[in-house]
């Protein structure tokens, strides 16, 4: 079918490589959470459907909840049927989960690990997966360092095979934390065992960055300063904070989703060209580059960041509660669901640009990307009577949901008279390639198989996110919050964050 298919459009060719992880146990920590149901085991099986799998796997639940084996495979079974991005199919189902095992530990129980050991050593003998080990921790960030310390302890950190470990974001929740995170890791693991997930970096059009810029030539003499005038990255959803109310709470958009996602954008649009596309030198050019963004005073942080928080509203034409009365979240809670905020790069290449950043829950629409707008041609030879009003070009990146490419330029409306209007020429995933894109998690895992981390933020790029975030955070902790809810579900945030790029002269983006 495959063969078929690649057949009858030459576009496709090239589109999977034949790449073999070899035998190997993922265990999971957090098995029975949301994350583990949502996407991780369902990118597992979608694995599975695509023969990306290792010859022979385990799949070993590790949490609290007691579980027998056929318990956690039937909950299994039910969240590929609801998440999965590929259909369930009865055979392909049947085989993977009989790779699928579980062993019940409180976390925080050393004689738990030592039995989890004892299993994998065993599966190792004979199932022959050769003590190649993948732990993934999807867990709360508090509870990683004893993780991370019980793995040393039990001699989990090292095996005949490979011993990698995943962990979820986020990792700490500033600056602190997550330089004592790094530090606690590395007394245990090697760096290069080491997988720090941002799942946007898994997607396909975040990928597709790094080659759009470096595999084309006429970018990159306009990829900077001089020629472009400004940059909006948006992340923009219109969930509310679904059953993670409690996380969340203590979270913020600042942290769940700029500190991350929003910065590894920034950084994959704006890093140097690598010496060569290996993860090292990728990774130091997006570390250089987050480091290169300019720390804000407090007086900056206080005129230049907006947050708000959405009250009731309707998205879609269904009515949707505000945030202070979601499951779990205080009621006269003051965390943030909206942010914007405007930084600087001080490089060579972007000194002077300014990058506008925005995030928020419950928004209009389900959209991410990063637009880059050009400088207005120096003569407007065409706009001078006024009769047309000159639009700047824009190079957008549409990371989600409609993946794809376009440039707005100016063109003259057909006709006997010169008006003109902006156009787009677009590039489309969809209509070039004909199939949806893996899902972030299916690369991810497939990658952290692999062993490539190239997709993954190493200890100097997360320290240089935080190094830029928590002094917002602790400007935040001495200003006064604004009046929330001061957006309502189903708009595009405060007003505060439209006046905030007004200010500069500009406007956001209309999505
Ligand atoms: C997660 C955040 O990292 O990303 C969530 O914790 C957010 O709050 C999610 O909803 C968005 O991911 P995606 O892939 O749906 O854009």
């Amino acid at each position: 079918m495959l063969e078929t298919r690649t057949v009858m459009n030459p576009l496709r060719e090239g589109m999977r490589i034949a790449r073999a992880p070899e035998p190997a146990s993922i265990i999971i920590f957090g098995a029975t959470g949301d994350l583990a149901r949502r996407k991780l085991v369902p990118a597992l099986y979608n694995l599975a459907c695509d023969n990306y799998l290792p010859p022979v796997y385990n799949i070993v639940g590790f949490a609290r909840k007691p579980r027998r084996d056929d318990e956690i495979r039937a909950e299994y079974q039910k969240a590929v049927t609801e998440f999965s991005r590929q259909k369930i199919q009865s055979q392909v189902w049947d085989s993977f989960s009989q790779n699928i095992f579980y062993v019940q530990s409180n976390l925080d129980d050393l004689d738990g690990y030592k039995r989890l050991k004892a299993e994998l050593d065993r599966f190792d003998q004979e199932r022959g997966t050769a003590g190649n080990r993948l732990f993934y921790l999807a867990v709360p960030p508090e509870l990683m360092p004893e993780i991370i310390e019980l793995l040393g302890k039990a001699e989990l950190n090292h095996s005949t095979g490979y011993t990698r470990i995943i962990l979820e974001k986020p990792f700490g929740r500033d600056l602190n934390s997550a330089v004592h995170l790094n530090k606690m890791l590395h007394q245990v693991f090697d760096e290069s065992q080491i997988y720090r997930i941002d799942h946007y970096l898994g997607k396909e059009a975040v990928q597709n960055i790094f080659v759009f810029r470096f595999a084309n030539g006429i970018l990159e003499p306009i990829w900077n300063r001089t020629y472009i005038n400004n940059v909006q990255i948006t992340v923009a959803e219109t969930v509310g904070v679904e059953q993670r109310g409690e996380y969340y709470d203590n979270s913020g958009a600042l942290r769940d989703i700029i500190q991350n996602h929003g910065l590894q954008l920034l950084a994959v649009t704006t890093m140097e060209p690598p010496a060569e596309f290996t993860p090292d030198d990728v990774r130091s050019e997006k570390a250089q580059v987050l480091r290169s963004i300019r720390p804000q005073s407090f007086q900056e942080i206080r005129d230049g960041t907006v947050r708000g928080q959405y009250g009731p509203g309707a998205i879609g034409g269904i009515v949707v509660p505000g945030y202070r009365s979601e499951p779990e979240v205080a009621p006269e809670s003051v965390t943030e669901t909206y942010v914007a905020l405007k930084l600087y790069i001080e490089n060579w290449r972007w000194a002077g640009v300014p990058f506008y950043l925005r995030t928020g829950k419950r928004l209009p629409k389900r959209t991410t990307e990063i637009a880059i707008e050009f400088n207005l041609p120096p003569l407007m030879l065409f706009g001078k009577d006024g009769a047309n009003q000159m639009e700047p070009n824009s190079l957008v990146f549409n990371i989600q949901p409609d993946e794809g490419i376009s440039l707005k330029f100016e063109s003259k409306i057909p006709g006997q008279d010169n008006r003109i209007r902006p156009v787009n020429m677009d590039f489309r995933y969809t209509s070039s390639f004909g199939e949806a894109a893996p899902e972030a998690y299916e690369r991810l895992l497939l990658d952290s198989m692999l062993g490539d981390p190239m997709l993954f933020t190493r200890y100097d790029e997360v320290e240089a996110q935080w190094a830029f975030i928590s002094p917002i955070l602790d400007a935040w902790k001495h200003l006064k919050p604004p009046p929330f809810p001061n957006y309502e579900s189903g708009t595009w945030g405060p007003k505060a964050a439209d006046e905030f790029i007004q200010r500069d002269g500009r406007k956001w983006r209309r999505l």
